[in-house]
């Protein structure tokens, strides 16, 4: 039997489901009706429907006809591209190298397709965005869609929103922003925000995977991306995932009922991680930015020092029973080097290496994880 200790630091990728979670989804289970339907079971559904929509709309200052329900962030995402090119007349998208494909990959097709040509912001070498850059595109490009990330998932470093909005607001642009690793771990006003469309993804805040939303400002008359039924207030076919409606919903208003406790919880945990690595791994580094201001409090991305066998570290890392995730520039476009360490330069000789913190995650977590990767590097340097 492998008596291994697990720890999981990859809660950028996924997090576990908290159990009031799996209670509300468990609860709507009990619940078949299907919310279209008119009889009293489909009214059932309905009302649960429509109170998640109430409560979410609440907790970020938004109308209820502003959210719709998606299969996650990449839909969420997906719609706000596609419908502004589609039903706004959207011709031109601004966008950085560094966003997550959902957005690169949508607004690149946009682009091969014809239908809008695309322009990217410069980004500096910690991921964040050069604003006087980004005026220059928007100036030049008057009624843009800007779609730029809350914050990278990667590398963690924060946008200015506020700026970004205000750059937006000036030359009649829309702003996108895909806040699937924020939404719930920071306060949302969608006011104070001043985006046009955000997205959010349930599984990146303890809740299930497969749901998420996609706010779009109620000024927007954007269509369905998917067709062939009239939920959703005609903006998106399909009958809705309830199970899953229902624990993205308990999973919003835990989040926002603690999210100054779990980010005192979580910022503790990052901040004594880089103390303990830079102790014991004196070569390491930080990539992107990682103050609490600036960077996302969830997020710790580690550059490695160069090591013979950088595509071992983390199937070693596993080996000791820790779960992260991690990537490389390559420079020779190799399929799986990360695109977003390649637009920050950072160097193919070091591994980077994403550690990525929750609720759940302790200080034993942490000295486990250290211990581990201090040994694997030992090992690899005496291998070298
Ligand atoms: C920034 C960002 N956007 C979008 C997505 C996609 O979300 P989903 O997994 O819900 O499709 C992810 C997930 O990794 C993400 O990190």
């Amino acid at each position: 039997m492998n008596t291994t200790k697990r720890v999981y630091l990859d809660n950028a990728a996924t997090t576990p489901l908290d159990d009031q979670v799996i209670a509300a989804m468990t609860d709507a289970m009990k619940n078949y009706g299907n919310p279209s339907a008119s009889h009293c079971t489909g009214r059932a559904a309905k009302a649960l429907l429509e109170t998640s929509r109430r409560t979410i709309a609440k907790l970020i200052n938004a109308e209820r006809r502003e959210i719709v329900f998606t299969s996650g962030g990449t839909e969420a995402d997906n719609m706000a591209i596609r419908c502004a090119v589609k039903d706004l007349g959207i011709k031109s998208i601004i966008t950085s190298p560094i966003e997550h494909k959902a957005v690169l990959e949508t607004s690149q097709e946009m682009e091969q397709s014809g239908l809008a040509s695309l322009h990217l912001v410069h980004v500096d070498e910690t991921g964040t965005v050069d604003y006087a850059h980004l005026e220059e595109l928007a100036q030049t490009n008057p009624n843009s869609l800007i779609s730029l990330m809350h914050a990278n998932n990667e590398i963690g470093t924060l946008l200015d929103y506020r700026e970004v909005s205000r750059i937006a607001k000036e030359n009649n642009c829309l702003f996108h922003s895909d806040t699937v690793q924020t939404m719930g771990h920071y306060s949302f006003d969608v006011e104070e925000f001043g985006a046009d469309f955000l997205t959010c993804s349930a599984h990146k805040l303890n809740g299930p995977k497969g749901i998420g939303f996609l706010y779009t400002n109620k000024k927007l008359n954007i269509k369905s991306m998917i067709t062939g039924g009239g939920q959703e207030s005609n903006h998106r076919a399909g009958t809705e995932n309830m199970l899953g409606i229902a624990g993205l919903t308990k999973a919003l208003e835990i989040a926002f009922t603690n999210v100054k406790q779990e980010q005192d919880h979580i910022y503790g945990i990052k901040t004594y991680m880089m103390e303990q690595l830079a102790i014991h791994i004196p070569d390491i580094e930080f990539n992107g930015r990682t103050t609490f201001e600036d960077g996302l409090y969830t997020v710790l991305s580690c550059s490695l020092p160069p090591q013979k066998n950088n595509d071992l570290i983390l199937f070693q890392l596993d080996i000791e029973g820790v779960c992260c995730s991690g990537g490389s520039a390559c420079n020779s476009g190799a399929a799986k080097g990360s695109h977003v360490l390649e637009a920050i330069n950072h160097p193919v000789d070091r591994k980077a290496i994403r550690f990525s913190f929750g609720r759940f995650t302790s200080k034993y977590d942490i000295n486990h994880a250290v211990k581990a990767l201090s040994k694997v590097l030992s090992q690899e340097t005496v291998q070298a």
